[in-house]
């Protein structure tokens, strides 16, 4: 397996690959997009029809999420976007994760008592991060697209002038944070009805978003990170406690990194680099189980082993992993077949090694964390493909909208470790490698995934916090057994995070018998009654020449959809 590490902002990008590229590539000749929105769906198959391609389309689901599921992403949040462009197979991740403000201090969220201040970090201004979302957007349209950014945009700009209706979705994850938004009437008065989450049905109106998405459309980045709009931006945040400057948003810088790379029986997999951990974790998984024929074990001894493998995986994680920008990762070493033999070793068939064990920080504790986040997957009749995972952290984010924006902002410096030892709002806790410095990305878990083999590709991610990465590698697995996307996003899950030292599983994952086979080697085993993630994913397989798509069943308000030929639409994928 090799790893390079590419950062190049996107300013002084170069395209001189794409320039000299000349192959005539066959794509499937038809499209496919799943995400957690019919009408973003709705959006990137519009954009298709305009003679868009997938990474005009892109930026019209992403916009488009933003503006419908805001409990989820948004121009106010970041994601990852992995593009794979067919012509000269480049595969790219465009980084737009919220950097910390220059203001910003190791200790910021930290009591007299030297513990996290758990409301400042996640409610309000001072949990938010400079978003990186509309730079992405611009970039990916700039760079990739064939349409403007202003006609890519456009669907989300209709959407936020006439309103969408709430589902449930909407008023189940806005049951959870509306007493927070309550604190802040001007952002209620956008997300709720009067006081109370409203009801299904309920139109939401966002005139003040429509305007921000008009800016950044008729102006590009200045729209948004100068001038009025950051103007807003600045004296809202400022006025309740943040510290944003406009330097921090005119300095904001989208990166292009090169994916993460590796092999798993005849398949490529190129998935997220750093600052997310999700693709170095799956790798490492993957190296460890590689020797293992999974059919011809047990089911027992099958989610043993996957989950020994997990334990080790996020073991480093939270050791070795954050921002590439700032701190030395050892890639080398994380990625080697070496590496892994080492920590394969140590696993025993007939017993599980308890977390303990494991050389760390005793201290280190992870929890999981709950369904926010989306991804979509998409393919374009050429073959171009972007697979992007969207946040703005918790539902509804920072709850907080600076007035006159419309900008629904993260709570994504939650994400860094605020104090060693002491968890995030997901349990996660991490070291040095991912404290709070100025400009620096908070570690994330997002895994936006792209499968390939000469025969099969697969486009695949998932929302889920921490377990983002292992819903992830389960849903890649079943595809390289030969199952295509409705089995990826419904198949149960199962998931291990080395602290708490525990299998969890979701409830149709979990049987006596698998619950006493695993308690008999070791294993405490959680059942969780909630289902996780909110999956969705897209297969083309050459060989037949069939493109499928699949929602996750977990939720209703999931859309995967197969558009026949450059603009028709095909049934439900
Ligand atoms: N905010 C969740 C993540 O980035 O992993």
């Amino acid at each position: 397996m090799k790893v390079r590490c590419l950062t190049l902002f996107f300013a002084i990008i170069s395209l001189f690959g794409y320039a000299q590229a000349t192959a005539e590539v066959q794509g499937p000749g038809k499209a496919a997009i799943a995400s957690a929105h019919e009408l973003a769906t709705e959006a990137g198959l519009r954009i298709l029809d305009q003679g868009g391609n997938a990474f005009d389309a892109a930026v019209a689901v992403s916009a488009a999420l933003a503006v419908v599921e805001p409990a989820s992403s948004g121009i106010g949040g970041g994601g990852f976007w992995l593009l794979h462009r067919a012509a000269d197979d480049l595969s790219i991740m465009v980084d737009g994760r919220e950097t910390a403000p220059a203001a910003a201090t190791a200790d910021m969220y930290l009591d007299e008592d030297g513990r996290v201040d758990r409301d400042l970090a996640t409610n309000g201004p001072l949990a938010a991060g400079i978003p990186g979302a509309p730079a992405a957007w611009a970039h990916i349209a700039e760079q990739y697209g064939r349409l403007s950014l202003a006609d890519s945009l456009a669907p989300a700009i209709e959407l936020a002038e006439q309103g969408f209706e709430v589902d449930l979705k909407y008023q189940q994850l806005l049951n959870w944070r509306a007493h927070v938004m309550l604190r802040w009437p001007e952002t209620a008065a956008i997300f709720m009805d009067g006081e109370n989450v409203p009801d299904i049905g309920h139109r939401v109106i966002q005139t003040d978003l429509a305007a921000t998405l008009r800016a950044l459309a008729e102006q590009g980045l200045d729209g948004f990170y100068r001038g009025s709009v950051a103007e807003r931006l600045v004296a809202g945040v400022r006025d309740q406690g943040g510290i944003w400057t406009l330097e921090d948003l005119a300095g904001y810088r989208g990166v292009e990194r090169e994916p993460v790379r590796t092999e798993y029986r005849g398949y490529q997999l190129i998935t997220a680099s750093p600052p997310s951990s999700g693709g170095i974790a799956i790798a490492q998984i993957l190296n460890i189980i590689e020797p293992f024929d999974l059919a011809s074990l047990s089911r027992i001894e099958r989610v043993h082993l996957l989950s020994e493998a997990m334990r080790r995986a996020y073991r480093d994680r939270a050791l070795y992993l954050g921002d590439p920008d700032f701190v030395e990762i050892p890639y080398e070493m994380l990625l080697s077949p070496h590496y892994a033999a080492g920590l394969r070793a140590a696993i025993r068939l007939d017993r599980a090694t308890p977390s303990g064990m494991l050389a760390a920080d005793p201290g280190l504790l992870v929890r999981p964390e709950s369904d926010n986040t989306t991804h979509f997957s998409l393919i374009d009749a050429e073959g171009n493909m972007v697979s992007g995972t969207l946040t703005i952290n918790l539902p509804y984010g920072a709850a907080f909208a600076p007035p006159g924006t419309g900008v629904l902002l993260n709570n994504e410096m939650d994400d860094f470790a605020a104090a060693p030892g002491e968890p995030n709002a997901y349990g996660l806790i991490g070291f040095a490698a991912n404290a709070i410095e100025p400009g620096k990305r908070m570690l994330s878990s997002m895994t936006p995934t792209i499968v390939m083999s000469p025969d099969r590709v697969a486009v695949i991610g998932t929302p889920g916090g921490a377990r983002i990465i292992t819903m992830v590698l389960l849903g890649v697995l079943d595809f390289i057994d030969g199952n295509g996307p409705e089995s990826w996003v419904s198949m149960p899950r199962l998931h291990h995070q080395y602290q708490p030292d525990e299998i969890s599983l979701e409830r149709a994952a979990a049987d006596d018998e698998l619950k006493a086979g695993l308690e008999a080697l070791g294993h405490e085993v959680s059942v969780r009654a909630r289902p996780w993630g909110n999956m969705h994913g897209v297969m083309w397989d050459r060989t037949t020449g069939t493109v499928e798509a699949a929602h996750d069943p977990r939720w209703e308000s999931g859309s995967a959809v197969v558009a026949d030929g450059e603009a028709g639409r095909g049934g439900e994928g």
